[in-house]
């Protein structure tokens, strides 16, 4: 038998040459299989550890690339933590921008607003949007049943069915709504672009957009010109910038900007179709 120090120098061991911080994932597996907390985890290190097979076997799918975010079941997006599982897209820090960026956009946080989003993956833009503007509706959809699942779930987390209306379409098909704003982080990966192991984990229908990555934005750039939305805020591929400003101007959008990620790499867009709200 051996004792959850042990346990922990053991599975630091294990993922040394797999992940850039071995024994913070190490630690955070623990905490999984514990259910505890890194506290409570310090202050029993000599106390017998008794799942050491259900530990190996999380550490095997970890070697294995599986992101620690599936392993777990959690993500942490926007200071809150998020169910995820294998049907939905992890988020990513750099969508935090993009709400930054669409709140910013929104002067009166109190206003009756109706708002869109394409591709709601887990819920996480929708959710965080909903809790910061009182008197907004969404209606969020998505293709795949699998995210719609985890979005619902991470709905009822937060208390907002009443607030976030979900359907399985394609992008706004057969949604008649009035729509103020429109949002996306669609998938943008080209096709034919060789991802790193993790990404593998990812549903393929969160990842790529299409032969050239960027087709997607067409649609959506239609839709919001039809609905004649207010705002229209995507995030998009770091080298999508021009293609993407082609697109914007041919449909006839002349006041809009792009805003970069904390690389600095171009990371998105806002439309701004009419004054702001
Ligand atoms: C990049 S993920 C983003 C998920 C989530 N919004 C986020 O930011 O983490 C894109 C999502 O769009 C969905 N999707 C792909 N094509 C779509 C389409 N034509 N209409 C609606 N959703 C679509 C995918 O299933 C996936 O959940």
């Amino acid at each position: 038998m051996i004792s959850i120090k042990e346990a922990l120098l053991y599975g630091t061991k294990e993922l040394k040459d797999v992940v850039d911080n071995p024994k913070k994932e190490a630690m955070i597996l623990l905490s999984f299989i514990l259910k505890k907390d890194n506290v409570y985890i310090f202050l029993h290190e000599n106390d017998e550890f008794n799942f050491l097979d259900e530990y190996k076997e999380i550490l095997k799918r970890r070697i294995a690339f599986e992101p620690i975010e599936y392993i777990t079941n959690s993500v942490s997006f926007y200071s809150k933590q998020f169910f995820i599982d294998k049907g939905a897209l992890i988020p990513r820090p750099e969508t935090e921008l993009l709400i930054d960026e669409i709140l910013k956009n929104i002067e009166n946080k109190n206003k009756i607003l109706n708002i869109a989003e394409i591709g709601i993956g887990s819920g996480i833009i929708s959710i965080i949007l909903a809790l910061s503007l009182k008197n907004a509706h969404f209606v969020a959809t998505d293709i795949s049943s699998d995210a719609l699942k985890i979005a619902e779930k991470n709905i009822n987390k937060f208390h907002l069915k009443d607030k976030i209306e979900l359907f399985q379409t394609s992008y706004l098909d057969n949604i008649s709504d009035n729509i103020d704003i429109l949002i996306s982080n669609p998938p943008y990966v080209a096709n034919e672009f060789k991802i790193d192991k993790s990404l593998e984990y990812e549903p393929k229908e969160a990842i790529f957009g299409g032969e050239k990555g960027y087709e997607i934005y067409k649609n959506i750039i239609q839709i919001a010109k039809e609905k004649n939305v207010k705002l229209l805020s995507c995030e998009m591929g770091y080298d999508q910038k021009k293609p993407i400003s082609l697109i914007l101007q041919e449909k006839g959008f002349k006041n809009f900007y792009f805003y970069k990620d904390l690389a600095k790499l171009d990371r998105g867009f806002i439309v701004k179709n009419h004054s702001l709200l």
